[in-house]
């Protein structure tokens, strides 16, 4: 997904090198509520890393491995949402996303997702979306519940955050085109 424009305020754009400053700033500025769920915060240390990881993402996408948006509302970065992984043997995505804090609650990510997962069902052609969120996650536990996905597990100590080991909940979304029954 290049440019993706979901409404007059709201894009999606695929990162570029030269919005590592903004998007460096973004997270420096909102540490607290982003370190609390995503184990990368601590790590994104200067703009250079920011510049590592956009050039990073670009080098997945060029081959295919990884698709990564990062999310514009009024004109101003505020989130990414990407594939962490696709899997095209068994055409399954494992899509990750962050918000800013001051843009939580306005349902921006919840569309931000709906014009992603199309994208990955129709152009990607996946048959399977599977997202992970921490059990204590409780707007990372909404938003799945809210576009339709099924709990399908519960994993113990799947992930170490700075709180220390939290479980998941995995989460699965099939294509529209899937036939009845196929969970
Ligand atoms: C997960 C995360 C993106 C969810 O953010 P969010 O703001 O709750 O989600 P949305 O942007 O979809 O907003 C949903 C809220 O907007 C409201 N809303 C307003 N307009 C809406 C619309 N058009 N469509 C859907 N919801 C809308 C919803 O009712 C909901 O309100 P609530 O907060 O009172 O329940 C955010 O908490 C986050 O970045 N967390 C840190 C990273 C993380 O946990 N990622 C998940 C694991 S990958």
């Amino acid at each position: 997904m290049l440019c993706h424009k979901i409404n007059p305020m709201l894009e999606l754009r695929l990162l570029q090198p030269a919005d590592a400053p903004a998007l460096y700033a973004l997270i420096d500025s909102d540490r607290a509520h982003l370190r609390v769920w995503l184990p990368w915060v601590d790590d994104t240390r200067k703009v250079a890393d920011s510049a590592k990881f956009i050039a990073k993402a670009l080098r997945e996408r060029a081959e295919t491995r990884a698709f990564t948006s990062g999310i514009w509302s009024m004109g101003r970065l505020v989130g990414v949402i990407r594939h962490n992984r696709i899997d095209w043997v068994s055409k399954v995505s494992f899509p990750t996303y962050w918000l800013a804090s001051s843009e939580l609650g306005k349902g921006i990510m919840t569309q931000c997702c709906q014009a992603f997962y199309t994208h990955a069902f129709e152009l990607l052609q996946v048959n399977r979306i599977v997202v992970a969120v921490a059990t204590e996650n409780k707007r990372g536990q909404a938003l799945p519940l809210r576009l339709g996905f099924k709990l399908v597990s519960t994993l113990k100590k799947a992930e170490r955050l700075q709180s220390g080991w939290v479980d998941h909940n995995i989460y699965s979304l099939l294509t529209p085109h899937a036939p009845p029954g196929s969970f």
